[in-house]
C-alpha cells in the first residue's frame, strides 16, 4: 500500500528530500508490521497546522504534528491500546493521516541541533505510533510505552538498510578467466580487488569452481590475507569445498548450485528440496562463525525454505530480469524481485541480488529499499578492458548510489 506524501505548499516541499522520508516511512510500517496499509503524511506550515490545532484539538496556534486515523480504534478492534503483538491484527487497511508542521519541525530541528529530516522522521514515528493506538497522554505508563516504542523504532531505522546505501560488492572471477586463458600469472584476480576496494567497493565475492576454471585456492587464500572490506566466498556445497572455506574462514559463504557444464551459474538453488544437504552446511559453517547466504531464483517457497534452515542471508537472482528482451517482461521480472525481496525482508532474512547486472539493469535494483548489497562481475571487468578496472568501479558505483540516494 502506498505511503503518500503531500505538500500544502512549494515553499513547505522545496527544502525537504521526499525519496528519503517515503523511505523512512516505508521501513517504519514494515517494522511495526503494518506494510501493508496505506498512509498519508501532510507536510504543512504554521498557519495550516494553527488552523487545524484549534479546530481539532481547540487549541491555539501551531503543534508540530496531529495523528488522523482512518477509524476510531474500537471501529477497528483494538482493546488495547499500544500492545505490540496487537498491530498487525489491525483489520483496516488505511491507517490514517499524519500531518506535520515543517515550519516547527524546522525550529525544534535547530533547537535540538538534529537535521531537519531527523526532525521530520521523528515526528513521523510519533504520529504513527499515535496512529497505531499508542497514546501518551493517557498515563504515565502509556507515555513510557509509547517513548520505549519510539526509541526502539528510530535505533532500528538507524541501523537499518533504509538509511543506508546500497552497498556494491564485486565479483572477480574473470579477472582469473583472462588469466587462466594463458595459464599464466596475469591479470592477478587479488589486485583487481585491492583496486576495487580503493575506488569504493564494499566487499570482493570470488567463485571457487570445483573445476578450478577460473579462481584457484592460491588466490582466495591470498585475498583472505589482503581483502579489507569483506570476503564472500561464492562455492556450491560439495564437502570438499566445504573443508576449503573452513579452512579459509571467508567472512561470509554464498552457497549456489553448481554444473560442470555451465558457462555461468544458470539458476537459484533448489532450496526445499535440499532442505536437509543445505541446513547440514549452514550449520557447518555457521558453527565456524562464517554467515551464509543462498543464492535463489525469486520465489517465495525458496524463500521460506531459505529462512526455515537458518540462512543469514539470500541473494536473488536477477538474472531473468536482466535478460528480458522486451520492457513489458523485465517489468515482470523487477516486480518479482521488489515482491520476493520484500518478503524475505519481512521474515527477517537479510537480502542481496544479484547476476547480469549491468550499467543499465543496476540502477532499479539498487533503488529498492530492502535490498542490501549487489554482487556484479562480468558488466564492471567488462567495461574494465577499454575504460580501466577503478573507472568501472565508479561508474558503476556512481549508478548505484545515484539510485539509493538518501540526501
Ligand atoms: N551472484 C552470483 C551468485 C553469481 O554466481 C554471479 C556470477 O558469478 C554473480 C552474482 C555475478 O554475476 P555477473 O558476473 O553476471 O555480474
Amino acid at each position: 500500500m502506498p505511503i503518500t506524501l503531500s505538500f500544502q505548499a512549494d515553499h513547505v516541499s522545496h527544502r525537504l528530500n521526499c525519496r528519503l522520508l517515503q523511505r523512512r516511512a516505508s521501513a517504519l510500517l514494515r517494522e511495526c508490521r503494518v506494510a501493508d496499509h496505506g498512509l498519508s503524511i501532510r507536510l504543512v506550515d504554521d498557519t495550516e497546522m494553527s488552523r487545524l490545532n484549534k479546530q481539532y484539538r481547540h487549541k491555539s496556534g501551531p503543534t508540530n504534528v496531529l495523528s488522523f486515523p482512518m477509524s476510531e480504534a474500537d471501529d477497528a478492534g483494538i482493546e488495547n491500546h499500544g500492545a505490540n503483538s496487537q498491530l498487525a491484527q489491525i483489520p483496516i487497511r488505511e491507517l490514517g493521516d499524519i500531518v506535520i508542521s515543517v515550519d516547527t519541525a524546522l525550529r525544534e530541528a535547530r533547537e535540538s541541533r538534529q537535521s531537519l529530516h531527523d526532525r521530520l522522521t521523528w515526528l513521523v514515528t510519533h504520529g504513527l505510533l499515535h496512529l497505531l493506538g499508542y497514546d501518551h497522554e493517557l498515563s504515565e505508563t502509556a507515555a513510557i510505552q509509547m517513548l520505549d516504542k519510539e526509541q526502539e523504532l528510530l535505533h532500528k531505522l538507524h541501523h537499518s538498510r533504509s538509511t543506508a546505501m546500497t552497498q556494491l560488492a564485486i565479483n572477480v572471477d574473470h579477472i582469473a578467466t583472462i588469466r587462466q586463458a594463458r595459464g599464466g600469472v596475469e591479470p592477478d584476480p587479488v589486485a583487481a580487488a585491492a583496486i576495487c576496494e580503493m575506488a569504493g567497493a564494499a566487499g570482493i565475492v570470488v567463485h571457487l569452481r570445483e573445476d578450478r576454471r577460473h579462481i584457484q585456492d592460491r588466490d582466495v587464500r591470498l585475498l583472505r590475507e589482503t581483502v579489507k572490506t569483506r570476503l564472500n566466498l561464492e562455492m556450491g556445497a560439495q564437502k570438499e569445498i566445504i573443508a576449503f572455506a573452513l579452512d579459509i574462514r571467508p567472512d561470509m559463504v554464498t552457497l549456489v548450485p553448481e554444473k560442470r557444464q555451465e558457462l555461468t551459474t544458470e539458476g537459484g538453488l533448489d532450496v526445499a528440496a535440499q532442505k536437509k544437504m543445505l541446513a547440514r552446511a549452514i550449520d557447518r559453517l555457521n558453527k565456524a562463525g562464517i554467515p551464509v547466504s543462498l543464492f535463489i531464483d525469486a520465489d517465495g517457497r525458496q524463500i521460506k525454505a531459505a529462512h526455515e534452515i537458518g540462512a543469514t542471508f539470500v541473494e536473488i537472482h536477477t538474472g531473468r530480469y536482466c535478460d528480458a528482451s522486451h520492457e513489458k517482461g523485465r517489468d515482470k521480472e523487477f516486480q518479482l524481485i521488489a515482491s520476493m525481496a520484500e518478503e524475505a525482508y519481512q521474515l527477517g532474512l537479510r537480502v542481496f541480488a544479484g547476476h547480469g547486472l549491468n550499467y543499465q539493469t543496476t540502477a532499479r535494483i539498487a533503488a529498492l529499499d530492502t535490498i542490501e548489497e549487489l554482487s556484479i562481475g562480468h558488466a564492471i571487468v567488462s567495461r574494465a578492458a577499454f575504460t580501466g578496472l577503478d573507472r568501472a568501479v565508479r561508474d558503476m558505483l556512481a549508478i548505484v548510489r545515484e539510485a539509493s540516494r538518501i540526501g
